[in-house]
């Protein structure tokens, strides 16, 4: 059992690389099986997510080469072996649900993939996912098997393009059915698309891959049939997250940290919200710079949205941000449900956080007539003192490692394979910032005791 153990108080100070971007480069994995032909990856991050992907596409009958010190990713499907994801990467993560959108339209075998996984901040139902994909013409059904839950989905009589509006611009029901959509017949307009930065980079590889396929402004894309397939080399957008994470770690421990590769487009929504708070950044020619530069203000009100808004994924750890800032800012969060879970250990540690059910200082959200706590006050500025703490799920991980890296004294941090899930490298960059931090392996059961 890996902990962390980290003494707080210094900052952050220093040269970072961002890596790959987690939510595109599994889904580009996954693109690549629409296509008998191989594509090369570079600037592939080395994470368990794609660790996961590459393992189920190799289940599947895909040849891999990976040479994780460059950063490349070789990927070839010229057939496949099976089309069914064994139950074992059931809850894995949020990946084999879109195995059905890239392999309804390469074989006339039943596609058998477990339920998903993923960060535990909601329900995340799929229900937008099957609704576009049987529009298209694939039957898809939720199956027991072997005690355990698993989708079954087939277009034997091949899929027909046509108009589908998603209710909501969900990120992966979009990717699921652009997918589809490449090989279904004629033409598929999604409206209410999901427009992100990595469904973004995604329609790049598909348009290097062979597709026809347009964004237009108000959310619709457009996809056209592909017969023919090209080989594809691709490098893989910055992790904005990853980005906007030690951003935050820098402002907040009153640092200053340059990060190569930080992707001015992809950030403007946070960088106008550190702006507002105070915090400086530089955006330079090979990345942005971020700094610390007088104390920070509070009084803020956010709200997370679906891009270009501020993404929910940056929620957590700004939350942390907050706690620094001197005043009352307030946090609706639109895009999940149950994603305030992480805030009572920050409260264990001095942080002065209250939850409310209702939609707090905006428009009223989809949750608004639930009772789920999805708004929040912080008040700053509070010192955090250290903690033992159990990480439950990647966002919240990262935003604890802030916590343990603004208090004085040493926190241990468990269940630190989520931080693995998304953050290449972690602990060398953090140690490469002046963190003082050492990641201890105990042999499974035993907790060992702080650093001095
Ligand atoms: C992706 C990202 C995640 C990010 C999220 C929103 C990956 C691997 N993960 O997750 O980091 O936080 O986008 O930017 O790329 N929903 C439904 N029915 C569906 C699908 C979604 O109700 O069929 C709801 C979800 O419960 C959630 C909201 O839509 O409340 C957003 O989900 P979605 O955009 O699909 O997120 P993911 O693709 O799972």
């Amino acid at each position: 059992m890996d902990q962390l153990h980290i003494c707080g108080g210094k900052p952050l100070q220093g040269h970072i690389r961002a890596s790959g971007a987690k939510n595109a480069m599994t889904k580009l994995l996954v693109a690549s099986l629409l296509s008998e032909k191989a594509s090369t990856f570079h600037n592939v991050p080395n994470i368990g997510d794609v660790e996961i992907t590459v393992n189920l596409c190799r289940e599947i009958g895909s040849k891999i080469d990976w040479d994780k010190e460059r950063q490349i990713l070789h990927i070839a499907t010229p057939e496949l072996k099976t089309s069914y994801v064994p139950q074992r990467y059931s809850g894995s993560n949020r990946i084999p649900i879109l195995m059905i959108g890239a392999l309804l339209g390469r074989t006339d075998q039943d596609i058998i993939v477990p339920t998903i996984g993923g960060d535990l901040i909601g329900a995340r139902p799929v229900d937008l996912h099957i609704h576009a994909l049987q529009k298209l013409g694939a039957r898809i059904e939720y199956r027991e098997m072997k005690k355990e839950g698993a989708y079954f989905a087939g277009a034997h009589t091949g899929l027909k393009g046509t108009v589908i509006e998603l209710l909501y611009p969900s990120v992966g029901a979009t990717e699921n059915t652009i997918l589809a959509a490449i090989r279904a017949k004629g033409a598929t307009l999604i409206k209410n698309a999901a427009v992100e930065p990595e469904i973004i980079d995604l329609i790049l590889f598909l348009q290097k891959l062979g597709a026809h396929i347009m964004v237009d402004t108000d959310r619709t894309i457009c996809i056209q049939e592909t017969k023919v397939f090209q080989e594809v080399e691709h490098t893989v957008i910055a992790d904005r997250n990853e980005v906007a994470s030690y951003a935050m770690a820098a402002i907040a421990t009153q640092g200053r940290v340059f990060i190569e590769g930080a992707q001015h487009l992809h950030m403007i929504a946070f960088l106008n919200k550190i702006r507002e708070i105070g915090g400086g950044f530089s955006v330079k020619n090979h990345g942005i710079e971020f700094f610390y530069q007088s104390p920070l203000r509070g009084a803020l009100h956010l709200e997370t949205d679906v891009h270009p808004g501020f993404m929910t994924d940056w929620q957590q750890p700004f939350v942390v941000l907050l706690t620094q800032a001197h005043g009352c800012s307030v946090i609706h969060e639109t895009v999940y449900e149950n994603r305030f879970g992480y805030t009572q250990t920050l409260k264990e540690m001095g942080a002065d956080i209250e939850l409310f059910t209702s939609c707090l200082g905006g428009k009223p959200c989809r949750f608004a007539a639930s009772n789920h706590f999805h708004s929040l006050v912080v008040k700053g500025c509070t010192p955090l003192s250290a903690k033992e703490i159990h990480i439950p799920d990647l966002r919240a991980g990262f935003a604890y490692i802030m916590a343990a890296l603004l208090a004085k004294e040493t926190s241990v941090i468990s269940n630190i394979g989520f931080l693995d899930r998304g953050y290449e490298d972690l602990v060398s960059k953090l140690t490469t910032l002046g963190a003082e931090i050492q990641k201890i392996s105990t042999p499974s059961g035993l907790e060992c005791s702080p650093i001095p």
